[in-house]
């Protein structure tokens, strides 16, 4: 029998990326979202992909008691756990609906992991637990910074969960995943990263200007102490990064993991600047972008790398993506939903 994985979260863009990849690597998928920020086409882009008819069921993690009956419905031994709010802003205007949704839906899923008997789990976290890092590139060492926003402090107070959930429970194996910055789409443009009104992140802002959606791209400064004085940041494809999620299950499944508890930074190893970045744009999609240098953004960090030698030689895995066939891929999938 082929071994099962939940994906909460599992209509997302990282989710549904990751769906297709665990099927392609020859896991059975249940995909859960509650669908906050996501809707039934990203699950029925990732059944066309497939060609599997994944169930997918509409589920609220923070419903202990609906959770419990998709828990009592399959059998799976392993979970992702990737539904969570993600609007850095947001959180700092209501921190209560990021602290009740990120940490109870968490754990609720560490609960019933514990009751019914399963076994492995991986957390989405964020390089957003290094802030400003004190040292470049940031390996898993590197210490945590303060959190800057609610957002991030959920990020590093379930990390310390599952931490602790997993040293004390016999039979719960965790690992954190710390995303750098995700960008691009499947190269097949049936699935993507789709925000809901203004975009906070870079490449859906490029993206949405490319195609008339945005007037102009504000560039949030070009005074840091960086080469070109705009911030640096280690983008990778989302197709790279649901590849590592299956490394990291396989790890789990197969008993290869070294600790309960496990970190891996899930980057490419390079900085890209953001004038970098839309110079890339532009050039390989042959268009020009309006963008305009406007003041920093309040609590941004200057550069931020990750150092991914763990995650190469302990997960034997590797972002292989260009930027530019991520940029592409990215472009491919907003004209898609723009109809353009
Ligand atoms: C942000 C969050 C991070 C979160 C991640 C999720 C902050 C401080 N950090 O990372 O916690 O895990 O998103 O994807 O919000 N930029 C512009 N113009 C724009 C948008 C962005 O110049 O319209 C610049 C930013 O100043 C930054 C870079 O682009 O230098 C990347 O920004 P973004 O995509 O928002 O990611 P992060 O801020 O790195």
């Amino acid at each position: 029998m082929k071994e099962q994985v939940l994906v909460s979260g599992g209509a997302g863009y990282i989710g549904s990326h990751t769906a297709v990849a665990l099927i392609e690597a020859g896991y059975d998928v249940v995909i859960i979202d509650n669908f906050s920020n996501s809707d039934m086409g990203a699950v029925e882009g990732v059944r066309k992909i497939t060609g599997v008819e994944v169930p997918f069921e509409q589920v609220d993690c923070c419903d202990k008691e609906a959770l419990r009956a998709v828990f009592k419905k399959y059998p799976f031994k392993s979970v992702i756990h990737f539904a969570a709010y993600k609007a850095v802003g947001e959180s700092v205007a209501d921190p209560l609906k990021y602290y009740s949704n990120n940490l109870n839906s968490f754990v609720n899923i560490l609960e019933l992991m514990k009751e019914e008997g399963r076994n492995n789990v991986l957390f989405s976290s964020s390089a957003t637990v290094y802030g400003e890092p004190v040292e470049l590139p940031v390996t898993e060492q590197t210490p945590r910074q303060p959190a800057t926003s609610p957002y991030g402090n959920t990020k590093q107070m379930c990390e310390d969960i599952l931490r602790d959930t997993a040293a004390a429970y016999e039979g719960i194996k965790g690992i954190a995943l710390r995303y750098f910055n995700p960008i691009g789409a499947h190269p097949s443009a049936l699935i993507g990263e789709l925000p809901r009104g203004v975009p906070n992140n870079l490449v859906p802002f490029i993206t949405q200007t490319a195609a008339g959606v945005r007037e102009c791209l504000s560039i949030f400064g070009d005074d840091y102490n960086t080469p070109d004085g705009t911030c640096i940041r280690d983008y990778i494809d989302v197709v790279d990064l649901a590849g590592a999620h299956v490394a990291a299950i396989a790890r789990l499944v197969e008993g290869k993991n070294k600790e309960s508890y496990e970190i891996f930074n899930v980057g490419t190893g390079n900085g890209t600047s953001v004038m970098e970045l839309v110079t890339a744009f532009e050039r390989v999609n042959e268009l020009k972008l309006n963008y305009k240098i406007v003041g920093r953004r309040s609590g941004d960090v200057e550069s931020v790398w990750a150092d991914t030698a763990l995650a190469n030689d302990e997960l034997g895995w590797k972002a292989v993506r260009s930027t530019d066939e991520t940029l592409q891929s990215a472009w491919a999938w907003e004209k898609k939903v723009r109809g353009l």
